[in-house]
């Protein structure tokens, strides 16, 4: 049972629900979660055959579906594309801000173009997208939910890049919650952990071993399921969180509790506690 399946079958009937970075990984999934609850879905991303791909999945479950090629650094692209979803599916009741770049690179080897293209898909690709759905976002009193990661909290060795695009999304939607609070649009965060079966964990996990390592130092004792996040992105935009704005939810497992890993490493001897 997914934990969408706790949630009424048409909460998001006839609402619109527009997914950045939707055409893959936790972003897709997310857009799947809202699909299993009535919504209309809209994705963009930088590749159309792969939005294409996702469309025809969404449809599968019922949803119908907007996919558009943008990338989320052209603004005029990306408000363009948010722009046609309207002409499509309706205003925007949800804006899901998912388009992110991550690579492991030491920041003494890492280019200022290398920065620059995380922090440009991630920080101003967040804002871009909120900036282009304000309008429809106002209309409907609808909120965001921005995809945040651990990086934005404690600094990660090879993430200087993630970290610093991460830690500006996450003080954008604490503005943005509060400039926009008076419209009736809720602005709210959410953190993942490592996620089997992501890019995000390909890129970063590099064996089996490390990843054996790394889940022994999650206090849940492992990895988490893109259905995970699905169903607390679905919460944040339901009227479940109607008193929810400016919050940043971790589902992460524990992994990001201050000393989790560091205590396990240093007094357990690599080894924490078992959980099963
Ligand atoms: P993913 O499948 O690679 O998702 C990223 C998506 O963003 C892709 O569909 C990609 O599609 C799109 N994208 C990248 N650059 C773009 C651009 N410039 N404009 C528009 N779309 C763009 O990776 P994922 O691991 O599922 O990550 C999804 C989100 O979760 C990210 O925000 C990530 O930071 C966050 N997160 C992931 C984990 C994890 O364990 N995986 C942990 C914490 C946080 P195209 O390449 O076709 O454009
Ligand atoms: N290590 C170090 N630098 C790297 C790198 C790596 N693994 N990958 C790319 N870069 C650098 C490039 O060398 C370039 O800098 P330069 O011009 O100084 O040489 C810069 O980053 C931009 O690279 P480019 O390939 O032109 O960027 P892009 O805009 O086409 O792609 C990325 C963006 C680099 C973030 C790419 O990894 C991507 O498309 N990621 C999307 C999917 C993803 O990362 N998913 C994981 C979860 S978020």
């Amino acid at each position: 049972m997914n934990l969408v399946d706790f949630f009424p079958k048409d909460l998001f009937r006839e609402k619109t629900v527009f997914v950045t970075g939707g055409g893959s990984g936790i972003n897709l999934g997310i857009a799947k979660n809202f699909a299993a609850v009535g919504a209309r879905i809209a994705i963009c991303g930088r590749t159309q055959e792969r939005l294409d791909s996702a469309a025809a999945e969404l449809r599968t479950l019922g949803a119908e579906v907007f996919a558009q090629a943008a990338d989320v650094r052209d603004y005029a692209a990306l408000e363009a594309s948010i722009e046609a979803a309207r002409g499509a599916l309706g205003p925007i009741h949800v804006l899901v801000a998912g388009a992110a770049g991550n690579f492991p690179a030491a920041a003494e080897a890492l280019s200022p173009n290398g920065f620059k293209a995380v922090v440009d898909i991630d920080l101003l690709g967040s804002f871009n997208a909120a900036r282009a759905a304000f309008a429809q976002l106002k209309e409907t009193r609808g909120s965001i939910v921005f995809i945040s990661a651990g990086q934005a909290h404690i600094p990660y060795a090879f993430q200087a890049h993630v970290g610093a695009a991460k830690a500006g999304v996450e003080m954008l939607m604490k503005d943005l919650a509060l400039e926009w609070g008076r419209h009736g649009i809720r602005v709210n965060s959410l953190v993942p952990g490592p996620i089997e079966g992501t890019e995000g964990v390909k890129r970063l996990v590099a064996s089996d071993a490390i990843k054996a390592k790394l889940t022994r130092a999650i206090p849940l004792g492992r990895f988490g399921t893109i259905d995970d996040i699905g169903g607390v992105a679905v919460f944040l935009a339901s009227p479940l969180a109607s008193y929810v704005t400016g919050a940043t939810i971790v589902a992460d497992g524990g992994q990001n509790l201050p000393g989790s890993g560091v205590w396990a490493s240093l007094a357990l001897g690599g080894d924490a506690p078992s959980n099963g």
